[in-house]
């Protein structure tokens, strides 16, 4: 597996990756090729198997010189889960986050996602609070884990 910062070209697999992923909630189009287009704002990480892109995480660059990493997104493809996937991703964007300054890493998940709970779990997140009917009526879950 290779990690790699993500390019314009990657908008098609991310799109479809997004979707697959996230159903409802998947970002629009404009919005990663926006992302893709203006690097900065954000890191896009992509995982690579045998040519082919597998996940990819999104970390808000924004709030990491106040100490704060803004873990936006992660996400593998159904078929590749269980496998480390995530969890390298994950370690990408600890090294990026702490090398930038922050000081904890934290992100919402939907309190019905129990994958996504017991991945970040496994990682060393915490509950730290609760967004009432923050995803159209299911609670976010904000996790935090301290980095260094
Ligand atoms: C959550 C997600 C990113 C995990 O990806 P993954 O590559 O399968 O995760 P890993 O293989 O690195 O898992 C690491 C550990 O997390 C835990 N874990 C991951 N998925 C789990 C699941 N479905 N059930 C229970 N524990 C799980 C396990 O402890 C696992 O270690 P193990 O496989 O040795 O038991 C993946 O399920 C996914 O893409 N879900 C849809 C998108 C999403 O909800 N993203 C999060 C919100 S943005």
């Amino acid at each position: 597996m290779l990690l790699r910062d993500a390019v314009p070209g990657d908008l098609e697999a991310l799109v479809a990756l997004e979707r697959a992923a996230l159903g409802d909630d998947a970002w629009s189009e404009r919005l990663l090729g926006d992302a893709l287009a203006a690097p900065g704002a954000a890191a896009y990480v992509v995982a690579v198997v045998d040519d082919a892109m597998v996940g990819y995480a999104a970390l808000d660059l924004g709030p990491v010189a106040a100490g704060i990493g803004d873990l936006l997104r992660i996400a593998v493809d159904a078929r590749q889960r269980r496998r480390g996937i995530a969890t390298a991703l994950l370690g990408d964007v600890v090294a990026r986050a702490t090398a930038g300054g922050a000081e904890r890493l934290l992100l919402e998940v939907r309190a019905d996602n129990a994958s996504a709970l017991a991945f970040y779990a496994a990682g060393g997140f915490e509950e730290i609070d609760r967004r009432r009917g923050y995803y159209r009526g299911t609670d976010a879950v904000v996790l935090q884990r301290s980095l260094g």
